[in-house]
């Protein structure tokens, strides 16, 4: 790998009303490098991206030089031209044209007057093979997986010949395989000259794919580092602010295990099956019980919390909710009875941007109490309040319009709505997605306080690690099916793995 900057950013500013998202940030970019670029949520990081790519505005003062030259992009666009392509966290096409149709949206190559689909197709089989993803590019891109309407985003980056590729969060919806898989295609394009910048929020993939790490705090520079001579308790540590000693007297203990009765059955599933969905399951919660479901992408986890919230209708089974005959059939009969679901896709099937943080955090309350049982201003302050300190949401002030938060703020707001509204029973889907790791701890927190005062919780997380940490009893799923049912000292990674993988 050369030394040779291909990227530098000097003394780079950035202000919003109320933030200094961006203050006098300095940054290399090797040319033929991966490299990190941490920091807690609301760090900076995106914004960074975002100056660089020509979406926000740098406040006056400091400079970008690509390629040795003063570089400014107008938009994302022209940055793109420039040969700077970014792939987000949220994919960002449209899912009702063809896979290759988005693989050329805007750039459609033109043969006499016409979109020339021949060489559409052939060059998108081609993208897509460097992917090594083969999958029918006629079909609507909405039909496919999250994980490869990513790799699609992904392929679309690489076909404009980039010199840059810039990956905020693309990886936080791909399971293992397929990360390994995106890490063996950017190990491949970083020798052949590619360079990277990579943004993530898990440790263990940073130190799997990077060489250098910059570490962002507050809109500061903290530092940049080799990877490989960082240890994973000091970048946290730096990612955190927080000496080295505080946060390792701070790091949570294993949180379960704690040895309790058998709790009373709060919800039965009996047979519960949708053909092509998920196969006839059975299933028990308890009252003040956290029950996981693990598996891969697309074993049917998500399915189940679907059934239970009755967003989906089961063909055949039934359901017991304390002891007596209940149909589930509609969202709205589920918080009839005092259940709360938060889904995985937040950003889109959760949050209301337009709507202050406030607003967004007592919406599912407020739905509850009813429309004549309306919260008072002072009441809504006091939860907003307490949850914005209790998940550390980065945020001017409670009033702030939700959209203009980071990320991972923006999923912190969700996951606050849900605990705030106090329900019997609760479906997280995925709710430490995107979060960063010291806030990760604190919700894992909460969701076992939560238990103990005797709410219900099915927790869905493809982290094993966090699983571990806050299920009591863990169900495990493949191919749509219900496999096995783990508890005590069976709630083990290599256990959990080993069923998953075998059964
Ligand atoms: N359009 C905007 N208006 C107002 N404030 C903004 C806007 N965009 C970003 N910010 C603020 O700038 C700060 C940095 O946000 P940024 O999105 O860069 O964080 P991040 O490091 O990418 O975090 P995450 O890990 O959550 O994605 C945050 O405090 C955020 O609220
Ligand atoms: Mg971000």
């Amino acid at each position: 790998m050369s030394t040779v900057p291909i990227l530098k950013i000097e003394k780079l500013s950035n202000s919003f009303p109320g933030v200094k998202a961006l203050a006098d940030v300095n940054f290399t970019l090797r040319k033929g490098e991966i490299h990190g670029l941490m920091g807690e949520n609301g760090a900076g990081k995106s914004t960074l991206i975002k100056v660089v790519t020509g979406l926000y505005r740098k406040d006056t003062g400091g400079g970008i030089f690509f390629e040795d030259k003063l570089f400014e992009a107008h938009s994302p666009m022209e940055a793109t031209k420039s040969g700077i392509s970014t792939v987000y966290q949220e994919i960002n096409l449209i899912p009702n044209l063809s896979v290759a149709e988005n693989i050329f949206l805007g750039r459609q190559p033109i043969r006499r007057g016409m979109i020339d689909w021949k060489e559409i197709n052939a060059r998108a089989e081609t993208a897509l093979k460097k992917l090594d993803i083969h999958i029918d590019l006629t079909k609507p891109l909405s039909s496919y997986s999250i994980a490869i309407q990513q790799m699609v985003s992904i392929a679309r980056a690489l076909d404009i010949s980039a010199k840059i590729l810039i990956l905020d969060e693309a990886t936080s919806s791909l399971d293992a395989a397929e990360v390994e898989q995106l890490f063996s295609v950017m190990r491949k394009l970083k020798s052949e000259g590619l360079s990277i910048i990579f943004i993530t929020h898990f440790i263990n993939q940073i130190y799997e794919i990077s060489d250098r790490i910059t570490v962002l705090r507050n809109g500061k520079l903290v530092g940049e580092y080799e990877t490989s001579t960082l240890p994973r308790v000091e970048l946290i540590a730096r990612m955190l602010g927080k000496e080295l000693v505080e946060f390792q007297y701070k790091a949570p203990e294993r949180l379960r295990g704690e040895k309790k009765s058998p709790n009373k059955v709060f919800l039965q599933v009996r047979s519960m099956e949708r053909r092509g969905s998920i196969s006839a399951f059975d299933l028990d919660i308890c009252k003040g019980e956290v029950l996981g479901l693990a598996g891969l992408l697309g074993s049917g986890r998500t399915e189940i919390a679907r059934l239970l919230f009755g967003i989906d209708k089961p063909e055949r089974g039934n359901t017991l909710l304390d002891g007596k005959r209940i149909s589930i059939s509609s969202p709205k009969k589920a918080i009839e009875n005092n259940f709360g679901f938060c889904p995985e896709n937040r950003i889109s099937e959760g949050i209301i941007p337009e709507l202050t943080v406030r607003e967004n955090i007592i919406l599912a309350l407020q739905a509850k109490n009813g429309v004549f049982k309306y919260l008072s201003r002072k009441r809504q302050e006091e939860i907003a309040d307490r949850y914005i300190k209790a998940l550390n949401i980065i945020t001017p002030t409670a009033d702030q319009i939700t959209k203009n938060l980071s990320g991972g703020n923006q999923q912190k707001v969700i996951v606050a709505r849900w605990l705030a509204s106090n329900p019997r029973f609760l479906i997280l889907d995925e709710p430490t997605r995107g979060i960063d790791v010291g806030t990760k701890a604190e919700i894992q927190q909460l969701i076992l306080s939560l238990s103990r005062k005797g709410m219900a919780i099915l927790f869905i997380s493809s982290e094993l690690e966090e699983m571990i940490r806050c299920c009591q009893r863990i169900a495990v799923l493949r191919d749509r099916c219900k496999i096995a049912e783990l508890t005590g000292k069976q709630i083990d990674q290599k256990v959990i793995m080993r069923t998953i993988a075998e059964g």
